[in-house]
């Protein structure tokens, strides 16, 4: 995969991620206006698990092939792949709180929506920096990524 394709990729998943966490945030402020949660608390576990299963598979991705490409790139790349292996664990421990958040009936709703809602803003965030800083053009070059290096 070349690096404009592997961008692009990558910049189409940040986009599905992002309408994701938009509804999810609806859903989230319903839940938080709603008497103790009213119905929808448990539409709110269940947007919240597809939202986590869908970032997983993201990182997935990015570790496997957008670490390798940045590593290709330039004589910073160590450098910055570093920054997205520790981006990815600060998440991993975000959303192991919100899970637990989750799957824990005594939690209240208010509770999950608070976990929820501070996620999503980092997740946002995240994903903010992660393109100015890792998927830049001038970052990410064609003409250094090894076809060898990514296949998926
Ligand atoms: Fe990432
Ligand atoms: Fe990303």
């Amino acid at each position: 995969m070349e690096s404009e394709e592997l961008r692009h990729r990558i910049l189409k998943q940040h986009e599905a991620l992002r309408e994701q966490i938009r509804s999810l945030e609806v859903l989230a402020r319903e839940v938080a206006e709603a008497e103790e949660g009213g119905d929808l608390a448990p539409a709110l576990r269940r947007g919240a698990e597809r939202l986590l299963r869908r970032l997983e598979a993201h990182r997935c991705f990015e570790d496997e092939n957008l670490g390798p490409a940045l590593v290709g790139a330039d004589a910073w790349g160590s450098e910055r792949r570093a920054r997205l292996t520790a981006d990815h664990a600060e998440q991993r421990r975000l959303l192991r709180e919100v899970f637990t958040a989750l799957r824990s009936p005594r939690v209240h709703p208010a509770v999950v929506v608070r976990r929820i809602l501070h996620l999503t803003d980092h997740l946002k965030a995240d994903m903010r920096d992660e393109e100015a800083a890792l998927l830049d053009p001038a970052v990410l070059r064609d003409d250094v990524v090894g076809t060898d290096v990514i296949t998926g």
